[in-house]
């Protein structure tokens, strides 16, 4: 589709001139607002326990400013496909991922310690970890009823390994919490696994839903994974150069939690004996004062660990994009492209 004839009628008048680029990251959220805004409104109306606490706790977490990437990205994929309104499927599955991904934060926030969280207070400061812990299980277990409506083996097994998956990364990164033997590659996995599972699956099931091929569902479960890892390592490297009122998180908390992301491996495999040693003490001893945590980022600027891995994060851009080529030219192409860029460009 090289036009925007054929989409829904919403989508025509927010295009000025059918077929414009869809380039940046602004023109995506403005194209499928009307998308967006469909899974925002299921995303609350099927917060409906009895338990007045999940509730509660659940809309907390839904409703604090989340990017909504993963439910966009299911959303373009399905488009690109030629999903048809006509069934709301994708809007529901899309709040069903957002679900999930909810569910890993508040599981995260818990395990990490979290202070901040979208710039608010994390769940668990409020309620404690242990209700925490069981509305992160609500929200699975719901994003599970939502799926299972739509009566798809192959969508509830998409969901599942991606649910297992992630449950694996998060572990493994537990094992290797403050290993300064961590390879890359390791650190990749562990990436891979608790973070482009997930956003791998948004894309896929987009597939599932437009009934693409095969080979369609596989190369976009493939861009959505190298999205995904570069991600994460966006994340990482966010974690130690962001403005922290726009990143709504603690900087320098992966150092303080002992969490071993790309930027510091770099740095402990290029600095000198010295620098090294400064590294290997905060991880030791499990926490950076502010000044050390201003030492290890100069002296990541200065040995190029955060040029190093944004490079690395780029890489995967290139090769998330490449899985596009398949895929005739149209506005949702351009507009996964452009998710794909900004990956690499957010500032938060
Ligand atoms: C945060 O994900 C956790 C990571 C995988 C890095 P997002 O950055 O997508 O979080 P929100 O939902 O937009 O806050
Ligand atoms: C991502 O890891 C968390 C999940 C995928 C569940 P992080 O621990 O880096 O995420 P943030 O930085 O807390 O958002
Ligand atoms: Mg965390
Ligand atoms: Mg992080």
């Amino acid at each position: 589709m090289t036009s925007s004839e054929g989409l829904p009628y919403y989508h025509r008048m927010q295009i000025s001139r059918p077929g414009d680029a869809l380039g940046t990251m602004q023109e995506v959220w403005e194209y499928y607002r009307a998308d967006v805004q469909a899974v925002d409104i299921q995303i609350q109306k099927h917060v409906d326990s009895d338990v007045p606490l999940i509730n509660q706790v659940a809309l907390y977490i839904l409703t604090s400013g989340g990017k909504r990437i993963r439910p966009l990205l299911l959303m373009i994929a399905a488009r690109l496909g030629g999903y048809d309104d006509a069934a709301h499927h994708a809007v529901t599955l899309a709040s069903a991922v957002e679900y999930i991904h909810a569910a890993t934060l508040l599981h995260d926030d818990v395990l990490d310690e979290a202070a901040l969280r979208r710039g608010k207070d994390p769940a668990h400061a409020l309620w404690g970890n242990r209700a925490t812990i069981l509305v992160g299980d609500y929200l699975y277990t719901k994003a599970v009823c939502l799926a299972v409506q739509l009566g798809s083996i192959e969508v509830d097994s998409i969901l599942a390994h991606a649910c297992r998956i992630m449950a694996e990364g998060e572990a493994l990164q537990l094992l290797h919490c403050g290993d300064l033997g961590l390879t890359d590659e390791a650190y990749l996995k562990i990436v891979e696994c608790k973070t482009a599972a997930l956003l791998s699956a948004a894309c896929r099931l987009g597939g599932v839903l437009s009934g693409a091929s095969w080979e369609e569902k596989e190369a976009l479960g493939r861009f959505g994974r190298y999205l995904g890892i570069a991600y994460q390592v966006a994340d990482d490297t966010l974690d130690y150069v962001a403005d922290q009122g726009r990143l709504g998180k603690a900087l320098g908390k992966d150092l303080s939690e002992g969490k071993i992301t790309l930027p510091l491996l770099h740095l402990l495999r290029t600095a000198a004996a010295p620098d090294r040693q400064l590294v290997q003490t905060v991880i030791r001893e499990g926490q950076a004062s502010p000044a050390q945590l201003r030492e290890i980022l100069d002296l990541m600027q200065a040995y190029g660990s955060i040029v190093y891995a944004m490079d690395i994060a780029r890489q995967h851009i290139t090769i998330a994009q490449q899985n596009l080529d398949g895929f005739d030219p149209s506005p949702h192409r351009q507009a996964l492209v452009a998710v794909a860029e900004y990956v690499v460009s957010r500032d938060h």
